[in-house]
């Protein structure tokens, strides 16, 4: 299907010397431009409280490419800096800092009539703010202005910052980033169901058992315990991404793959979510998370919890959904699994539980596995779990993109359909309202396990495919 190509455009980008502009906005940007996605004319304008020249921002940069790649190397590196541009002094409803002058004068260098991005690269509590002083200092009207994730922390506070919001801007000018959504197996999700036969007449109940969605994660908080902390892996990676995930592949068939449609088809769904009952919910903290330097003390802040979700709708009822996610686990991984329900008939006692699923690896670039049961060849009847997996990375021409490339490229182009929409996240909001206001306790665990032994129970007499 073809791309419009996007227009000449200012990119703001606020909290530039931040962690996340650091680690995953100008990485990606710096993506977009060596892969040639960027518009012909473009100027990105950092925005901070600090001071910083535009050679001292560019030098920057630099740094944090070469930090955390893609590597800034010549001559490559010498044209992107010459689009790089500051604006300090912050930016606040009472003051815009030096933003309005830095905008005019790389607007007049631009020579053309570009389009305003807006990335609040911020932390959550700062978006109302910030949204407001766009609207006081007239840098909203026709600006696309993209949030992070979470939008909201609870129902009352996802309330207060939608109105915010859109006292200022128009639903079609907000972008709300769930990066789960721009993965490439996560777009397979959809795409592999609708385009193939074999799997679009089996995404039911009749069919399917159950689905996992697990994404345990080695790593602790320690470069972001400040943040962990007041977060949790409930707000952190539950309430977004996996939902969002489960969003995705529960939703009803849209009336076609159109930004509109696919948005609409999705958020949807949410609404028909059960609400999260705590005693379906384990809540766990890893062992020495407390001495973590940035960590409270006493913190009973959860590193890990596991889900059981429920759909009320004609397609899923009766289908567990199993959510897992959680810091310093025994491995890193990002799967979702259907698994098939068995088979009646002849073979019936012989097929394994759990023998016949359709794996999707959202990490990297991406991978479906499908496990089948198939006979071994040779003499006799003797059945073995076959597994066959397709990398998409090796399908022909592919040219993989990671999350943020192919979300701020859709940012660029003005395509919604992969960010989440505030009639979706009121249901997700209100989904998990029970957990919020009243969890169960925090069960610790060992570094390096599958999390609190309560999470097997949950899932009995099944299991967790990756490990428990
Ligand atoms: C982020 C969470 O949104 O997603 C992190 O804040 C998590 O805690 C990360 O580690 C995982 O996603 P990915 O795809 O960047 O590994």
């Amino acid at each position: 299907m073809s791309m419009p190509a996007p227009g000449p455009t200012v990119f703001v980008l606020f909290g530039a010397t931040g962690d996340l502009a650091k680690r995953l906005v100008l990485p990606a940007f710096y993506g977009l431009f060596q892969q040639g996605l960027l518009p012909k004319k473009w100027l990105l304008v950092g925005n901070g409280r600090g001071d910083v020249s535009h050679e001292d921002f560019r030098k920057h940069v630099h740094d944090v490419l070469t930090q955390f790649g893609p590597k800034p190397e010549e001559p490559d590196w010498d044209k992107f800096a010459g689009h790089l541009r500051f604006a300090g002094g912050g930016f606040t409803t009472q003051s815009p800092g030096s933003l309005l002058d830095v905008i005019a004068e790389a607007t007049k260098a631009l020579a053309d009539e570009p389009q305003y991005v807006h990335y609040l690269a911020v932390p959550p509590v700062a978006f109302a703010e910030l949204t407001k002083a766009l609207g006081q200092h007239n840098l909203a009207k026709d600006s696309r202005v993209v949030y992070e994730k979470p939008f909201g922390t609870s129902q009352q506070a996802f309330r207060e910052l939608d109105r915010a919001v859109h006292s200022v801007l128009d639903e079609k000018q907000v972008y709300r980033i769930d990066h789960f959504l721009g993965k490439e197996a996560t777009q397979d999700l959809h795409v592999l169901r609708f385009a193939n036969g074999l799997f679009s007449g089996m995404w039911d109940s009749q069919h399917i058992e159950s689905v996992q969605i697990d994404v345990p994660e080695r790593l602790g908080v320690t470069d972001r315990s400040v943040f962990y902390d007041a977060t949790g892996a409930v707000l952190d990676m539950l309430v977004t991404h996996l939902v969002q995930v489960t969003a995705e592949i529960a939703m009803e068939p849209p009336a076609s793959l159109g930004a509109d449609d696919l948005q609409s088809a999705r958020e949807k769904v949410i609404s028909s979510f059960r609400k999260l009952d705590p005693a379906e919910v384990v809540l766990g903290q890893f062992t020495g998370y407390r001495d973590v330097p940035g960590v409270h003390p006493k913190s009973q802040q959860n590193t890990f919890v596991a889900a059981r979700l429920w759909i009320d709708d004609a397609r899923w009822r009766g289908v567990p959904f199993y959510l897992r996610t959680g810091k310093r686990l025994a491995a890193t991984k990002q799967q979702v699994s259907v698994i098939l329900r068995k088979p009646g008939g002849p073979l019936a006692d012989h097929v394994p539980d759990e023998a016949n699923a359709l794996c999707f690896s959202l990490a990297g670039d991406g991978e479906i596995d499908l496990t089948l049961v198939a006979k071994k060849p040779g003499v006799g009847l003797m059945l073995d779990n076959a597994k066959t997996a397709l990398p998409l990375a090796t399908l022909h021409d592919a040219d993989p993109l990671p999350p943020y490339v192919r979300l701020i490229h859709d940012v660029l182009i003005g395509d919604r359909s992969l960010f989440t929409r505030p009639d979706g996240l009121a249901a997700v909001w209100e989904v998990a309202d029970p957990l919020l206001t009243n969890p169960p306790a925090v069960v610790p665990y060992a570094p390096g396990s599958w999390g609190p032994a309560e999470a097997r129970a949950l899932i009995a007499p099944g299991r967790w495919l990756l490990g428990d």
